[in-house]
């Protein structure tokens, strides 16, 4: 399984969600699975900000973009091919502000590509081109969000990632919340992390008996 793993917290050795995305890759290797890893620490290759220039050659068809915009759009294709390329993708990502952090937005800006993540059909719908990878959104938050907490309505992150990757064909994909990790007592923050490690465990073995069945499929139509 070629895996595309997304890093994207600020914090390196006391990041939860860096802990946990690791966690969920080594589950799922000794599932069985032959994980193949791209990694991207999006707060050390931070994708650049749309500028002037990006927005301008992104809606220009490919066929007339001169070499500037192509030079202008090179990261971004690059970034594209990586997820187009990947079987499975993980998205880690502390809550930030009720949403993502800026350094995800930057990389959603940079991978939502007409003509590469979405096409249009003849009749003008629009068909995202991630619909067959396997997604996981591994999301630490500080505080309790949960249905019936006071702060189940601050939930801006969910529904902005189901917007964005839904947009590109991301049909079904799994979140685990890591949650209360901060703004919490010491019991309820080990819990949490409990709570989203056999999450965690769970998805690993979905993703594990999925990646069974695809090779076998793959492996009759090569026959
Ligand atoms: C700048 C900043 C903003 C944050 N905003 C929120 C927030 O809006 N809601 C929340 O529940 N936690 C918030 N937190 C707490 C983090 O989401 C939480 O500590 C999370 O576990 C961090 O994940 P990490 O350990 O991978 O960095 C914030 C943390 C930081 C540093």
């Amino acid at each position: 399984m070629k895996l595309f793993h997304v890093d994207s917290s600020a914090k390196r050795e006391h990041s939860n969600s860096r802990a946990l995305s690791r966690q969920f890759i080594d589950t799922l290797r000794r599932q069985g699975v032959d994980v193949e890893v791209d990694y991207l620490d999006v707060t050390v290759d931070t994708p650049a900000h749309v500028t002037e220039a990006f927005a301008i050659a992104t809606y220009r068809a490919e066929s007339e973009r001169t070499a500037d915009m192509k030079t202008t759009l090179a990261a971004s294709d690059a970034l594209c091919r990586r997820l187009l390329e990947a079987d499975a993708l993980l998205f880690a990502m502390p809550m930030y502000n009720w949403s993502m952090p800026s350094v995800f937005k930057a990389f959603i800006d940079n991978v939502t590509r007409t003509g590469l993540t979405y096409k249009y059909s003849a009749d003008g719908q629009i068909i995202g081109q991630l619909s067959r990878q396997k997604v996981l959104f591994l999301t630490t938050r500080g505080a309790d969000l949960r249905a019936g907490s006071p702060f189940a309505s601050m939930d801006a992150l969910t529904p902005a990632l189901k917007a964005s990757f839904g947009f590109i064909g991301v049909g079904e994909p799994t979140f685990v919340d890591a949650q209360p990790l901060q703004f919490s007592d010491p019991q309820s923050r080990a819990e949490a992390l409990v709570r989203a490690q056999h999450e965690l465990a769970d998805v690993a073995a979905q993703w594990a008996v999925w990646e069974r069945e695809r090779i076998a499929g793959k492996e009759l139509i090569d026959a």
